[in-house]
């Protein structure tokens, strides 16, 4: 199981192919393991088997099924924290180098859809930045001179094209990019198999050790793969107790799509200036209608439980901003990792000699991800990689003002911790409603409690296998999330989102 076992469905998971792949049922030997099969994972392993490395990929669940298939795949070049924001973090020089890998993986995505012959509807197109208030305008300028200053083609315009409402000034950004996630990474596979690569669904990572120059990976079914290097690029490292962990956090963003007359709404990427900001795009469908969608309304994981009222919100945004949007066809969500310092962490594992990790992906999931295999894959081809000391995993973690989203993420790991000795959210299971799940306190214990459709009830123990926090319940995709690293379990325990790798306790 992986999050592609969560309740929602992506349009992304609809309509694109399924990737067949058996599970790994006995010991395996190759040159490079890769755990995750999302954007990152195929990425990674495509571009070593175009190198002529072995290379097998697993997954705990369904090939190409994990956070890819929930994201709205918007290939910007644009950094969605602000330019201005990371040349006070990280200085002006960085700034350039992350904007180049950006255009460097859009680059890389259009070549490959090219080379390899993967319809996934890329296309070029302008991004637009937009304030969301009268107050924002300000900090449009100040992104404006900060992209100028690192040299990011952007340009001013009078508004952007949002056809419901006049934005006032925008920013304008050419040469951006969407594609279909799915029928890209089933593009992946399909040349990662033609390359001799091998594809294991159901194969679930519990452990790894270096070996003699190499690498073991262990699975849930005790069958062992040694390699001469492992990368992990699931959304929330699995193999990581703290290091990586302690330099990112998990939030939780949602995106509802709908059907709109061809040409009521421009093919172009959009975002406003909030800080859980709207995000836009539209997907072709066919000679009359595209499909309109749009992103927004992210709140830390595991820490609200009001979905149905972010779900409202985003709609009433859209009918506003898009006449024509009409129902909404497709509601999901996805878990997105928040670095530090606004970058990627793509490189060798801090600590390691042969074990690579790409996570913190941010809101740039997609060309995060590939700029991440575009370090990875000279890195372990014993070759210099001009970004590899911008995504080091190790790096060390600039001073952040005491506003951002991140320090204020890493107080509410913190107070997780408090909930030990406070009261449940229900007295009984007597309470839930079918379908429900919720934490009861039963004496010393947190009880993760779910009632299921026909009325039974599953009990397990609240506290997260990974480093001990209380999960919470997630009424929308009906699961546990846990809000200090970002694992995700099924209503009986089992995991769907690593960093856990074991399933919730038994509560008996
Ligand atoms: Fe780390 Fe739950 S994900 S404690």
């Amino acid at each position: 199981m992986n999050v592609g076992d969560e309740r929602s469905t992506s349009f992304w998971m609809e309509s694109g192919p399924a990737i067949e792949a058996s599970p790994l049922t006995s010991d395996a030997e190759c040159d490079v393991v890769v755990v995750g099969s999302g954007i990152a994972g195929l990425s990674v392993a495509y571009e070593l088997s175009r190198f002529g490395r072995r290379v097998i990929v697993i997954d705990r669940g369904r090939i190409g099924r994990g956070m890819t298939a929930r994201t709205t795949a918007h290939l910007a070049t644009e950094l969605d924290d602000f330019y201005s924001e990371l040349i006070r973090v990280r200085g002006e020089d960085e700034a350039r180098l992350y904007h180049d890998s950006q255009v460097a993986a859009v680059n890389r995505i259009e070549a490959i859809c090219r080379d390899e012959g993967i319809d996934a509807d890329f296309a070029r197109l302008d991004g637009y930045l937009f304030p969301a208030r009268e107050a924002d305008r300000a900090d449009l300028e100040e992104e404006y001179q900060a992209c100028r200053s690192i040299g990011v083609d952007v340009e001013g315009a009078n508004k952007a094209p949002v056809p419901g409402i006049d934005t006032g000034p925008a920013l304008r950004f050419p040469n951006q990019g969407r594609f279909h996630p799915t029928k890209y990474l089933a593009g992946l596979a399909r040349a990662i198999v033609a390359n001799g690569g091998e594809l294991h669904a159901d194969t679930v990572h519990v452990s790894d050790k270096e070996v003699d120059g190499g690498v073991e990976i262990t699975t849930e079914r005790g069958v062992v793969i040694r390699a001469g290097a492992a990368v992990f690029c699931t959304n929330s490292p699995t193999n990581d107790k703290v290091a990586i962990h302690s330099k990112q956090i998990p939030d939780r963003t949602y995106a509802i799509a709908g059907r709109v007359p061809k040409d009521s709404a421009p093919d172009a990427l959009l975002w406003d200036t909030l800080e859980a900001y709207h995000y836009v795009r539209i997907q072709p469908l066919g000679d009359a209608e595209n499909l309109l969608i749009v992103g927004g309304e992210d709140h830390r994981s595991g820490e609200e439980n009001d979905m149905e009222e972010r779900f409202a919100r985003l709609e009433q945004w859209t009918r506003k901003r898009y006449p024509s949007f009409r129902s909404t066809d497709y509601r999901w969500s996805g878990q997105v990792m928040e670095p530090i310092d606004f970058m990627p962490f793509s490189g060798r594992n801090p600590g390691s000699s042969n074990i690579y990790v790409h996570t913190g992906d941010s809101g740039m999931g997609i060309t995060n991800a590939v700029a991440g295999s575009l370090v990875i894959l000279p890195l372990i081809l014993g070759e210099d990689s001009r970004y590899a000391p911008l995504f080091d995993p190790g790096r060390k973690s600039a001073a952040l003002p005491a506003a951002t989203e991140f320090v204020r993420g890493q107080a509410g790991a913190v107070k997780n911790f408090t909930e030990y000795v406070r009261p449940g959210d229900v007295g009984s299971a007597d309470e839930l409603a079918p379908g429900e799940g919720a934490v009861i306190r039963e004496g010393l214990s947190k009880v993760a409690t779910y009632k299921a459709e026909d009325g039974t009830v599953t009990r397990r123990s609240a506290v997260c296998t990974h480093l001990g926090c209380l999960v919470h319940w997630n009424g929308f995709e009906k699961c546990w999330d846990c809000p200090c690293h970002g694992s995700q379990f099924a209503p009986g325990g089992q995991v769907l989102n690593g960093p856990a790798v074991k399933p919730l306790a038994s509560a008996d």
